[in-house]
């Protein structure tokens, strides 16, 4: 059931693959809270995935851009504009990828050929985004925008690799556009730091299945799902958080906070004995 978070708002969401993409379940929640939306993503993305699908159930454009390259995301704000018939309240940054970690490169034999590209689509894009969307006026006053990262941005954490730079240089982008973007025009910018979850990005991390169960012993909530981030992702789109900016939002079920649990030293004497 929706509330009417984002009713007669507009929002392009970068990043919905499948199903199981964070991008998907947030369009969804989006459209059931009553916004128009254009969805973006790769022209790959488009012939191999089911954007189509989602496309037709919540009744939005699609317009193909690949994240690194400035002209197409410039593109995607101008014809959202357009075709959403206004300025955009909401952008959903939900984008990342490591040629490293698809190859199983380990973090000391970097090669860095692909550590430039994890960096150009998991980061870069998102200066980009903002840049584009900057540079043609497409933001309202207190529109909000929001990139995803992970934990590992902050505190190493074995598999995730290149990644984590990657995440890393995300939150600061968010932060150093937050300032420019609060000033001129009341535009609000976080990131999502989510907690680990089962998609297509999420299972090239290696070791992802045994992350996942540690991780959910280590939360005192559990993991939150996809579903979950979605819905924390509207509130954050909504009018009820006008002044939260240049933040980095934990939403892993209190994992950033824990020290350790019972349940994980309970894991590890299992391991143990
Ligand atoms: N899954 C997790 O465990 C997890 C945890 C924390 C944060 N995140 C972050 O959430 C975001 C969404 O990932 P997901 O888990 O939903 O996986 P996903 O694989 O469904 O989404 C990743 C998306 O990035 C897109 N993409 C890749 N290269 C691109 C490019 N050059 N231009 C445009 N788009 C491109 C892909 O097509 C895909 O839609 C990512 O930033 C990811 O790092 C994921």
């Amino acid at each position: 059931m929706g509330y009417g978070l984002l009713k007669g708002k507009r929002g392009i969401i970068f990043g919905a693959l499948n199903e199981q993409s964070i991008a998907w379940k947030a369009a969804e929640r989006c459209h059931e809270e009553g916004a128009a939306m254009v969805l973006s993503n790769t022209e790959v993305a488009l012939r191999m995935g089911t954007l189509s699908a989602l496309a037709e159930q919540t009744g939005s454009p699609v317009v193909a851009a690949d994240a690194t390259s400035f002209e197409d995301l410039t593109r995607v704000f101008e014809e959202g504009q357009r075709l959403l018939g206004g300025k955009i309240d909401f952008v959903l940054h939900s984008i990342g990828m490591s040629p490293n970690v698809r190859k199983n490169i380990p973090y000391e034999a970097l090669n860095y050929g692909y550590l430039s590209k994890t960096l150009d689509i998991s980061a870069v894009s998102f200066h980009k985004m903002l840049s584009a969307a900057h540079r043609t006026d497409a933001l309202a006053p207190w529109a909000s925008v929001v990139a995803l990262t992970y934990i590992a941005a902050e505190k190493a954490t074995i598999g995730y690799n290149d990644m984590a730079d990657a995440k890393a240089l995300l939150q600061s982008i968010a932060r150093s556009f937050g300032l420019i973007y609060g000033k001129e025009k009341k535009v609000r910018i976080n990131t999502v730091s989510q907690s680990p979850t089962m998609t297509t990005a999420g299972s090239g991390v290696s070791g992802m299945t045994r992350l996942l169960r540690v991780a959910e012993e280590m939360s005192p909530l559990g993991n939150a799902d996809a579903e979950e981030c979605a819905g924390y992702i509207v509130t954050l789109f909504s009018d009820l958080t006008r002044k939260v900016t240049m933040q980095n939002l934990y939403h892993d079920g209190g994992f950033s906070s824990t020290g350790m649990t019972l349940e994980a030293l309970d894991m590890f004497d299992k391991v143990c004995d």
